[in-house]
């Protein structure tokens, strides 16, 4: 607990929805990149963090999969954001996995913005979207309702400044704020062991400011954070309230979902960690047993 002052912190905001509905589409438009012309299949497999400086202010995205393959993927992007995209295709309209995203944010508690992706399409039909949402119990505000409801083009830009305006309006009833001057808490987004790198580990850090040359720990696993890279692959020294970066210097490879915390020293996290190995150790035996 510190009692550094609190700070305005950008929004961190999580786009989902039913596979191949346009959200990482929707995304590269945004951040002027073409992430989803690489992906294999055009499948999303992983959450994508990125903080973009729009003219709106800065927003932190997170990117998730559709595929049904990945609901855990989704709940957790759900539990981590303040505000759920939900992208429905104006073309093929509610589907299984957009249910399931109106799902996860409903059981996280997050607000939800609706963007109705691929307007520019000839049998793009807006109005039996909203239909269909209503049914779900999403109520747009064209509707009646209170979600705010935007169409969109990540093929025109039509929309895009309307829905950067919505996420604006979302976040400022919000009222986001954090401590800066405070050591870090965030959140692992996703993690792996690299060669030649070991194990790499993006962070989300929610409050207080990570440094490289800090020591944290998460979940089993510590260490002195070596380097640190933003989402472009840029190296950076530190990073503050909802900015996502890549961390290299970690024992292990920590669960997405887990807790990141900063340390005071590298004696303190070997014994945290140590103590947390107990506690596994002992769950799993009760486990066992059970
Ligand atoms: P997953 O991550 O696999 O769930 O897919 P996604 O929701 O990220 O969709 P993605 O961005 O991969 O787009 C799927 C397909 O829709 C691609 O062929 C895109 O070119 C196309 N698409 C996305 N947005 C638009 C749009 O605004 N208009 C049109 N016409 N096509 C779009
Ligand atoms: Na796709
Ligand atoms: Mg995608």
């Amino acid at each position: 607990v510190s009692d550094a002052p609190l700070v305005t912190r950008p929004p961190i905001v999580t786009v989902m929805g039913h596979v191949d509905h346009g959200k990482t589409s929707l995304l590269d438009y945004i951040r002027h990149t073409r992430v989803a012309a690489g992906e294999a299949g055009g499948i999303t497999q992983h959450i994508g963090a990125y903080h973009v400086r729009t003219g709106k202010g800065v927003v932190t995205f997170l990117d998730t999969p559709g595929h049904a393959a990945f609901t855990r993927m989704r709940a957790r992007g759900a539990q981590v954001t303040d505000v759920v995209i939900l992208v429905v295709a104006a073309d093929d309209g509610v589907m299984p996995q957009t249910r399931e995203a109106i799902q996860h944010s409903k059981a996280a508690g997050v607000p939800m913005i609706v963007a109705i992706t691929k307007v520019d399409k000839p049998d793009a039909d807006l109005d039996s979207v909203k239909s269909a949402l209503s049914k779900e119990e999403v109520f747009v505000e064209d509707w009646g309702g209170d979600v705010q409801c935007v169409g969109v083009s990540a093929h025109t830009g039509a929309g895009i400044d309307d829905l950067l305006d919505a996420i604006l309006v979302q976040s400022e009833l919000l009222e986001l704020t954090a401590p800066v001057d405070a050591p870090a808490r965030g959140q692992i987004i996703e993690s792996s062991v690299e060669k030649g790198r070991g194990p790499v580990a993006t962070v989300l850090v929610r409050s207080g400011t990570l440094n490289q040359g800090d020591v944290v720990l998460s979940g089993p696993h510590f260490g002195r954070v070596r380097a640190m890279f933003d989402e472009a692959g840029k190296p950076v020294k530190t990073a503050g309230p909802s900015i996502p970066v890549q961390i290299l210097g970690l024992s292990g490879a920590p669960d997405a979902g887990d807790d990141v915390v900063a340390v005071a020293n590298e004696r303190k996290a070997r014994e945290l960690a140590e103590l947390r190995e107990v506690k596994l150790r002992e769950q799993k035996l009760a486990q066992t047993q059970a």
